[in-house]
């Protein structure tokens, strides 16, 4: 898939499919993460990679779902992620807390584009109980949990459409999600604003 094809084809994706992914792919995902750009290349993220049933779904109970949704938006139990990956900040190397939040953007987007390009469906968490999710996984003192990325084989369809009113995106009756995007030309300033 080219690049540009694999970026309008990423959506956040909250349904999954049961089927296990190899966990090659999923080392591959975070492998993409590992190479992002950084501000000053210190690199302060690491990464838990969870795959097995159990601890995926208890750290599942620590995520918020789709909040436009209110409440319709948390997976049933046949439709959670397969994999989670836990975003860590590794404190001595997080020199400046603002490029620290934007070294942890190009490396999630990183991730998520990787799983589109490995046909997975993901989603992006930060409304998380971080110190349940610390604690469940033993993250130690000099580290912080700041994301979680859902992985699984897609369950459900998204497309995007013109922004118009609202940012909220929302499901139709058969159960496609439709996310608003703003248009380019109301954001794209030529030469001057
Ligand atoms: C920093 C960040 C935090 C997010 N947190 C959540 C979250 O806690 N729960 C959730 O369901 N989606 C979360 N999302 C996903 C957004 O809702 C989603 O990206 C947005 O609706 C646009 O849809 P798209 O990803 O398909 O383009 C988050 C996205 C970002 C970038």
């Amino acid at each position: 898939m080219s690049v540009y094809k694999t970026i309008f084809k990423r959506r956040s994706i909250r349904r999954y499919r049961q089927k296990p992914i190899k966990l090659a792919v999923l080392k591959r995902i975070v492998d993409a993460a590992r190479v992002a750009p950084s501000a000053g290349n210190f690199q302060p993220m690491e990464y838990i990679l969870l795959h097995k049933r159990k601890i995926v779904n208890q750290i599942f109970e620590h995520l918020r779902w789709a909040v436009y949704l209110k409440g319709k938006g948390t997976p049933a139990k046949d439709q959670r992620p397969t994999a989670l990956i836990i975003i860590l900040i590794n404190k001595k190397w997080a020199k400046f807390p603002f490029y620290t939040q934007v070294d942890m953007g190009a490396a999630i987007e990183n991730m998520l584009l990787a799983a589109t390009e490995e046909g997975l469906g993901s989603c992006w968490f930060g409304s998380i109980d971080r110190p349940k999710i610390s604690k469940d996984l033993s993250v130690p003192q000099t580290h912080s949990v700041e994301y979680v990325v859902s992985l699984g084989v897609p369950d459900e369809k998204s497309v995007i459409f013109p922004m118009k009113r609202t940012q909220k995106y929302h499901k139709d009756k058969f159960g496609v999600l439709h996310v608003p995007k703003r248009p380019l030309y109301k954001i794209l300033h030529l030469n001057k604003y």
